[in-house]
């Protein structure tokens, strides 16, 4: 059985870990290390091995991941660079490059994750790019773990990440501002708040899982559901011609263009 470390035990280390367990997995197969004790309780209590220490946490794994805030990345492959040979490598943190990660571990063998916040409760999508030396066996396994926290996507240029990180890593945020706004016109228009509440997130999980299990398009579901001279063609008239495409273009590039800046390369 593969055995895998977690350094950093926060919130994307622990839907990982709580998904692999609920997949099946052994929990004394995964080893997490933090400085916090706290934080290593919860998993501690489902059997996980904890530690507050990464070199002994990452020398009983095959496979290490990567789960602390970018800014500590650096530090922490420098710290557990000393037993890194024939380990893969697998890293969720935002912007940190393969290269930078190889040459800080002094390993190759190396996964980048672009995850996202739904992934907290299941439902994540995962953008992955692996560097040369990560063969087919290590690419299924680094697949297993992040299908653990919902679906997983994979790039053959790592540049592809972030455009991933500006349509699924930022994504959330654009839906939850949307829902937001959506709620505020139903209490606009006299509705309750848990009513507004109720109607919109449904009807957002219910689009989400039409156009999921449609063989049509969006853009043809949408035409569907829109009856010339009616209610919703009404509504999609003013969102066209307020420029809603444009808007979207505009701020996906501003978040792409703003990954590029953020990330080390
Ligand atoms: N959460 C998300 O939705 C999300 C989405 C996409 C990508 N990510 C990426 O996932 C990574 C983790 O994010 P997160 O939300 O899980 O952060 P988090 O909840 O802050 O977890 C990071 C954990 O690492 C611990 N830590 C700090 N220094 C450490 C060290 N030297 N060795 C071992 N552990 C250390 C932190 O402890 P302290 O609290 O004591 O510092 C904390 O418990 C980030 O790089 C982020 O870019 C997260």
């Amino acid at each position: 059985m593969t055995k895998l470390a977690f350094m950093g035990a926060g919130n994307m280390a622990q839907a990982i870990i709580g998904g692999l367990i609920d997949n099946g997995s052994n929990p004394a197969d995964i080893w997490a290390s933090d400085p916090m004790e706290s934080q290593l309780n919860e998993l501690n209590s489902r059997g996980v091995n904890t530690t507050t220490d990464n070199l002994s946490a990452a020398s009983n794994a095959d496979v290490i991941i990567i789960s602390v805030k970018p800014d500590i990345v650096e530090s922490l492959a420098k710290e557990i660079a000393s037993i890194t040979s024939d380990k893969l490598f697998i890293s969720v943190a935002a912007g940190t490059t393969t290269g930078s990660l190889a040459s800080w571990l002094e390993n190759p063998a190396v996964v980048r994750c672009m995850p996202n916040t739904p992934s907290l409760v299941g439902k994540g999508m995962t953008g992955l790019f692996a560097s040369n030396s990560v063969n087919n066996e290590q690419r299924q396994t680094a697949n297993t773990i992040l299908s653990a926290i919902g679906e997983t996507l994979w790039f053959d240029e790592e540049s592809s990440l972030d455009a991933v990180t500006a349509i699924s890593g930022s994504g959330p945020a654009y839906f939850f501002y949307v829902i937001e706004v959506m709620q505020l016109a139903a209490e606009a228009e006299g509705l309750s708040l848990n009513a507004s509440r109720q109607l919109v997130l449904q009807t957002a999980l219910g689009a989400a899982e039409m156009a999921l299990q449609s063989s049509h398009s969006a853009g043809e579901l949408r035409k569907k559901v829109t009856s010339p001279g009616g209610t919703t063609a009404a509504a999609l008239t003013i969102l066209e011609e307020r420029g809603l495409e444009t808007i979207f273009a505009d701020a996906v590039s501003a978040a792409r263009k703003r990954s590029e800046e953020l990330s080390d390369i």
